[in-house]
């Protein structure tokens, strides 16, 4: 039995953390109450230091809100229709004064939990993190004491967006100590048409 093979083609956690996309193409359909309702059950049940809980959540659902939201939310650079055609966006701020010392990384837990949920749920969404903060904190009535973390744009599919590539553990998965990045004559060796020389030679020598 190949235990890791087996994790990975039954186990449900990874078929949705693989499954969700930034989906960037909504039908504007509105999400239904109950899904909303355990997107957001989703966060709440997220971990944060000491427990203190600083996310604070709007949920914008009205069809001239969103617009009006999309008008200043981007992709990369660019104005993007995203949010415009989501079927609800949610606004996830950092209570400052709850006496976080890790408040980004919470919200970042909670909004990931919401966006795994949704995917499990059908629902795609995006993240939102480039938005014109001055024009959402006047919009949505957001006082100082709540800092704007990020948005996250909710909605069903119009067709599929397709997954962009992933570094390979390779490189971002250091064993014990940091090993430094691999110099260039490894890389070529590792990924170029060398590379079953290079994977023969680390066989031989017993080397990950
Ligand atoms: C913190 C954060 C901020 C992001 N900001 C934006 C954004 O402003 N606009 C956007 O269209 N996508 C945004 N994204 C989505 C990323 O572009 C996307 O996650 C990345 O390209 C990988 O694609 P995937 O989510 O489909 O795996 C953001 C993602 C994260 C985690």
């Amino acid at each position: 039995m190949n235990c890791t093979n087996d994790i990975k083609e039954s186990n449900i956690v990874f078929d949705v953390i693989k499954k969700r996309r930034s989906v960037r193409r909504f039908d504007r359909r509105p999400i239904p109450k109950e899904i909303m309702e355990h997107i957001l059950e989703g966060a709440r049940w997220a971990p944060s230091g000491a427990n203190v809980q600083p996310w604070r959540f709007i949920v914008v659902e009205k069809r001239e809100m969103l617009e009006a939201l999309g008008n200043i939310c981007y992709y990369r650079i660019f104005k993007s229709r995203h949010v415009n055609e989501a079927g609800a966006a949610v606004v996830i701020c950092a209570d400052i004064e709850a006496g976080s010392a890790t408040y980004m990384l919470d919200c970042a837990i909670a909004g990931t939990n919401m966006t795994l949920m949704a995917t499990s749920l059908g629902i795609g969404s995006c993240w939102i993190g480039a938005f014109e903060e001055p024009t959402v904190r006047g919009m949505l009535k957001i006082p100082q004491k709540l800092k704007i973390i990020a948005l996250i744009a909710f909605g069903f599919e119009v067709g599929k967006a397709s997954a962009p590539p992933r570094l390979p553990l390779s490189k971002i998965v250091h064993h014990d100590t940091y090993a430094g990045e691999p110099d260039l004559l490894s890389r070529i060796v590792k990924s170029g048409p060398f590379s079953v020389f290079g994977k023969l030679l680390r066989v031989l020598f017993n080397k990950r």
